[in-house]
């Protein structure tokens, strides 16, 4: 979401927020037993909690359904969701730019870790599916690079965007291709 969309965002809801109170307001009017106004004041008090559910589906939880079932590998997962959480949380509660460069410099370093390990242990194995995997990491980090050079050339592109792309990438790949390889590599006897 651009800061000009998140914008007319806040300003809609904000408007929604302003309308029901009018309409509160006005409702009383009809008396306090008239069920509108408070029907009203539980639209309004409704409105809070939908939007935390909506923030909350932004951030991402670790579940034993993404394990590929190696400890290492599953440990980098969590690592990196936790920092594309982070990254999450410093794109939405709009934290200093440093803090958002220094979350960023860290998921792609340890991105690149991670895959370069994923990758060392495909090649130990003779994984014949090894190619195709690389070619999806590779084209991942150079997506993720090309994200962040935007969003460096140009701050009103929000870094949500990254988050987001980040977060479903690394799902879809781990429940997909990670997974594949999970019975193949725990019969290998170079990762044991
Ligand atoms: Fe865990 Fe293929 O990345």
């Amino acid at each position: 979401m651009s800061t000009v969309t998140k914008g007319i965002s806040m300003l809609i809801m904000s408007l929604l927020i302003l309308g029901l109170l009018v309409m509160i307001v006005l409702g009383f009017m009809l008396g306090f037993t008239h069920p509108l106004p408070w029907i009203l004041i539980g639209v309004l008090a409704i409105i809070p909690v939908i939007h935390d559910r909506i923030v909350a589906t932004r951030f991402v939880e670790w579940k034993d359904d993404y394990s590929v079932g190696i400890a290492t590998i599953d440990d980098d997962h969590k690592k990196l969701l936790g920092l594309i959480n982070q990254l999450q949380a410093a794109a939405h509660y709009k934290t200093d730019e440093e803090i958002v460069e220094n979350v960023l410099n860290q998921l792609v370093e340890y991105t690149k870790y991670h895959f370069s390990r994923e990758e060392e242990m495909m090649k130990k194995c003779d994984y014949p599916d090894f190619e195709d995997h690389k070619k999806q990491h590779d084209e991942m980090i150079q997506q993720v690079s090309h994200y962040i050079n935007e969003y460096r050339v140009d701050k009103t592109r929000t870094i949500e965007d990254v988050a987001v792309y980040l977060k479903t990438w690394l799902v879809n790949h781990i429940n997909g291709s990670d997974q594949k390889y999970t019975p193949f590599l725990k019969e290998c006897s170079h990762i044991q």
